[in-house]
């Protein structure tokens, strides 16, 4: 496994409506500084039935291949990792291939996990072409995915939807990964769930705050042995994570990803040769630090923040915010990054940013996609919640878009905006 191998280009799809975080906040009665300050958001994306997984991730794929130019008879594996699948058998990664009108010659399936299924198909992919079995083709990794809820409820304020498309490649301008450094930890637990049939999902909220934190030190210890040992860190003033330049974590809420890199920097601080020396409470205070915070995680969450959890994509979001920013001073810098899935899984990995990234980003155009869409009220948004997932309203696509239309027979029909 030798090959240079990672993500090349990535692209952005989001619904076409928002709700600012605030309305919403004064709408249930609470103080805005809950939502803003307290769990991190701006704003929060907005569904119809008419933009479900598979519109979401065929506009999301189909920008990739326009954007970046991409040959479609190169492309030798199509994933979609979700958890909002549309059908018990039938992948949404079909329904991309047939609407993008792509190539016979690939593997599609999807991947779940529940927010871990993207970075399930994800290393898929990366260790098909490291191992050499993709022959010189290329991999499209879509993460697609509603994430609701339901009005009224504690989650209410962390839903969100969208799909982040991952052009995987030999050719990693973007990142080059660290193939066989992960770290994983993975446990059976209830933190999060949604029974078949379902729309909204269960959670015990607080305890899947607890579940993500614990897989995350098991995933990062076992990249952090790796690393150790391949020299890419090493024990010194600078704590092994703070070697990283940035750190992009799972975002159900923004304010998790401080939490993580705190529990992330308290593994290191009780892990150190000089751990005996200090308190439990030093060490908490010290891995509280504002400071590393802002240094190497802030700048990743700009479009979760406007966005809201897109669970598969959200890693991906929090990827997509840094290098939008930062990609030209990031260039040949390592960074690294947490996937973490309910029920549950973690993965710990690293890659480096490629020289190209900014160029690739550039294209990407993310301030376009995001000033595309319409604020709306709390009433539209909790009228469009309550409409049936079956019978999508007769609404234009917007240019480049996919909707669904109707169902007939069983049978899912899509249309593309011109
Ligand atoms: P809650 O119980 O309503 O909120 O639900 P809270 O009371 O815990 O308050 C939230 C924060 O706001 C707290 O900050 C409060 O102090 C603060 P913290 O102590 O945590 O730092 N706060 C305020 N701050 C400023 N001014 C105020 C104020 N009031 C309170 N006036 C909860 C919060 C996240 C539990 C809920 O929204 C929920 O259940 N969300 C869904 C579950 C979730 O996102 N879990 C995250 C980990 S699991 C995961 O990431 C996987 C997932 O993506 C799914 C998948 O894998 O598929 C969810």
């Amino acid at each position: 496994m030798k090959k240079r191998v990672g993500i090349e280009a990535l692209a952005v799809a989001v619904p076409s409506r928002y709700v600012d975080i605030e309305d919403l906040a004064r709408a249930r009665g609470v103080d805005p500084a809950k939502y803003t300050a307290g769990l991190g958001a701006r704003e929060m994306a907005v569904t119809d039935p008419g933009e479900d997984t598979v519109a979401l991730a065929a506009t999301a794929a189909a920008r990739l291949i326009r954007q970046q130019d991409v040959d479609p008879s190169r492309i030798g594996m199509l994933v979609v990792g979700t958890e909002t699948g549309i059908d018990h058998s039938k992948p949404v990664a079909s329904h991309v291939q047939g609407l993008l009108k792509l190539p016979r010659t690939m593997r599609t399936y999807d991947t779940q996990h529940a927010c871990y299924g993207g970075t399930a198909g994800l290393m898929a992919a990366v260790e098909w072409i490291a191992s050499g079995a993709g022959a010189g083709k290329v991999a499209v990794v879509v993460c697609s995915d509603i994430a609701r809820y339901g009005l009224n409820t504690a989650g209410e304020p962390t839903q969100g939807g969208g799909a982040v498309a991952l052009l995987v490649s030999e050719q990693p301008d973007l990142l080059a990964m660290d193939v066989g450094l992960n770290g994983v930890c993975s446990m059976d637990v209830y933190d999060f769930w949604r029974p078949v049939g379902r729309r909204e999902a269960l959670v015990d909220g607080h305890y899947s705050i607890t579940c993500y934190l614990e897989a995350l030190s098991g995933a990062y210890r076992g990249w952090r042995e790796k690393a150790l040992a391949a020299g890419l860190v090493r024990w010194s003033d600078a704590l092994p994570g703070e070697q990283l330049a940035r750190i992009a974590y799972h975002v159900p809420f923004c304010k998790m990803a401080r939490k993580a890199h705190t529990q992330l920097r308290l593994c290191d601080l009780e892990d150190a040769a000089d751990a005996a020396a200090s308190t439990p409470e030093s060490r908490e205070a010290q891995a509280k630090s504002a400071a590393s915070y802002d240094a190497q995680v802030a700048t990743s969450l700009g479009l979760n923040s406007r966005i809201g959890n897109v669970y598969t994509a959200s890693l991906y979001l929090a990827l997509a915010g840094l290098l939008q920013h930062e990609a030209g001073a990031l260039a040949g810098q390592r960074i690294g990054l947490l996937s973490y899935g309910s029920g549950c899984a973690a993965e710990f990995y690293s890659g480096t940013v490629g020289e190209k990234a900014a160029e690739r980003m550039a294209k990407a155009d993310l301030e376009a996609v995001l000033a595309r869409r319409e604020r709306v009220s709390i009433e539209e948004y909790e009228r469009l919640m309550k409409l049936p997932a079956d019978a999508p309203e007769a609404v234009a696509p917007s240019p480049g878009a996919f909707r669904l239309t109707e169902i007939r027979d069983h049978r899912r029909q899509y249309a593309e905006g011109n």
